[in-house]
């Protein structure tokens, strides 16, 4: 399996243009279930996600064409019929997103069977929510031996889903299926992320009509079908964040483009509150840190508008080398401070007691082999090496290569010194 090594110390400087959000593409890709008309979406980020989803979409009936312009990356999605409600358990397993076909599916074609997802590295994640929003819009839904089993004969019929906490997938997935049901949907407690805002602008490009996305109060009207739509996936505010790490961990100036500051706000004004400085532009932000060191700070993880769970890992590598103690709270999920003990392979002084994490600075980190079982986790193990003394090793590159397109070179280009290994076929663990 690859690897990638980076020697720490020097500094970045120059400009990282910012992907489309993954968490985005993937739910815009189920979109295109909805009709049998083409979705094109633009500024398509190529990961291994979204190559995983659209060999999933294929075996549903979904054509993809991928073309490269100089534009950028787009995917041509055409589902002129869904020749299949089947999502099996491999598939389902190795990227959980790939749940969210469940709702389309039974929206267009009255029937799906899709596997459960399983827990995974950073929690549970059970999937009740989703469940309940769509037998709130009149599904059947029956488990047996791993598989939901989910019809609506009769098409699905507006309902009320009142969430009883925010759930990103819930919210998304409740949207993927209401937009074709009979009827109004009125959803309560909904998440407002701008994936969620993302997604219902395509949608409603695509004659949907809902309103209220970005509120915790969002309303369907639901339509009898959908048609073709052309789309931009919004810029990956979490790979923003991470960048914005990176040049605040490693120290320099990095301009990052082709984005939105106003996702990271919360981000930010921990960033400035530990002595970075950050000036917002309109097409992005700058990170700056001229020497000295940082100040700890506190955080907690929440849904949007607050701190983004999927920045915690990249934040507490961060506050490894700065000055006092941090304490790093995290909500959203039961298991995500699996990169604590990487950081303490490094010299980080981590103590972990159930959602807390106590962060006491340390002068120096020191490169080692280190390896995580997340995607965000891997990257704060890279965000450190750039600042450790001596080469990091990170095994496990596949997670990265999951949600950070061509990550290396885009660090390279600001001076990382940052190369990718080439595995020799044999497994690490
Ligand atoms: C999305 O996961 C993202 N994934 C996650 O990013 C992100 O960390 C998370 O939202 C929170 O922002 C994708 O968009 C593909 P949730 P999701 O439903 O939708 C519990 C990454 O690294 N819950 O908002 O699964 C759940 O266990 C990934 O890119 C239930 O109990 O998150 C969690 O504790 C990791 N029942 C909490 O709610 C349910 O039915 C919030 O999860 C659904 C969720």
């Amino acid at each position: 399996m690859d690897r990638i090594a980076i020697t720490g110390g020097a500094r970045l400087q120059g400009e990282i243009p910012i992907s489309g959000a993954k968490n985005s593409a993937i739910k815009l890709m189920a979109a295109s279930l909805l009709t049998d008309e083409p979705l094109r979406l633009t500024n398509m980020p190529r990961l291994a996600d979204t190559r995983f989803l659209g060999k999933l979409l294929q075996r549903l009936g979904t054509e993809v064409v991928e073309s490269e312009l100089e534009s950028g990356s787009e995917t041509l999605l055409t589902t002129r019929e869904i020749v299949s409600g089947f999502a099996p358990y491999d598939l389902v397993r190795q990227m959980r997103a790939s749940f969210n076909v469940l709702g389309p599916l039974l929206a267009r074609s009255g029937q799906a069977k899709v596997s459960l997802p399983g827990g995974c590295t950073i929690g549970a994640r059970p999937v009740d929510l989703h469940l309940k929003a769509l037998e709130a819009l009149g599904a059947r839904i029956d488990l047996h031996e791993g598989y939901v089993y989910a019809q609506a004969p009769r098409g699905l019929k507006g309902g009320e889903i009142d969430f009883p906490f925010v759930s990103v997938g819930a919210t998304e997935h409740a949207l993927l299926a209401a937009v074709l049901a009979d009827g109004d949907t009125v959803m309560t407690n909904a998440a407002q992320e701008p994936e969620i805002v993302d997604l219902a602008e395509c949608l409603n490009k695509m004659g949907a009509k809902i309103t209220g996305a970005g509120t915790s109060t969002i309303r369907i009207q639901g339509a009898t079908s959908l048609s073709g739509a052309t789309h931009a996936v919004l810029p990956d505010r979490i790979e923003t964040g991470t960048y914005a790490l990176a040049a605040a961990m490693a120290g320099g100036e990095v301009r990052l483009t082709r984005t939105r500051s106003d996702f990271i706000a919360a981000l930010i004004d921990k960033l400035v509150e530990a002595g970075v400085e950050v000036t917002a532009h309109n097409d992005g932000l700058t990170v700056k840190r001229n020497g000295g060191r940082l100040r700890a700070v506190e955080l907690e993880t929440d849904p949007y508008p607050g701190f983004a769970t999927d920045l915690q890992a990249q934040f507490m590598a961060l506050m490894t080398l700065a000055e006092g103690e941090s304490i790093i709270r995290e909500t959203i999920f039961e298991n995500r401070f699996m990169h604590a003990p990487e950081l303490r392979r490094l010299g980080a002084d981590i103590t972990v007691h159930g959602g807390e994490a106590r962060v006491r600075g340390v002068e120096a980190l020191e490169g080692a082999q280190v390896m995580a079982t997340d995607l965000r986790a891997s990257v704060s193990l890279v965000i450190a090496g750039l600042a450790a003394r001596g080469e990091t090793v990170v095994n496990r590159v596949y997670h990265l290569d999951r949600g950070f397109e061509r990550l290396e070179e885009k660090l390279s280009a600001c001076g990382a010194q940052i190369r990718r290994i080439q595995g020799d076929g044999e497994a690490e663990d």
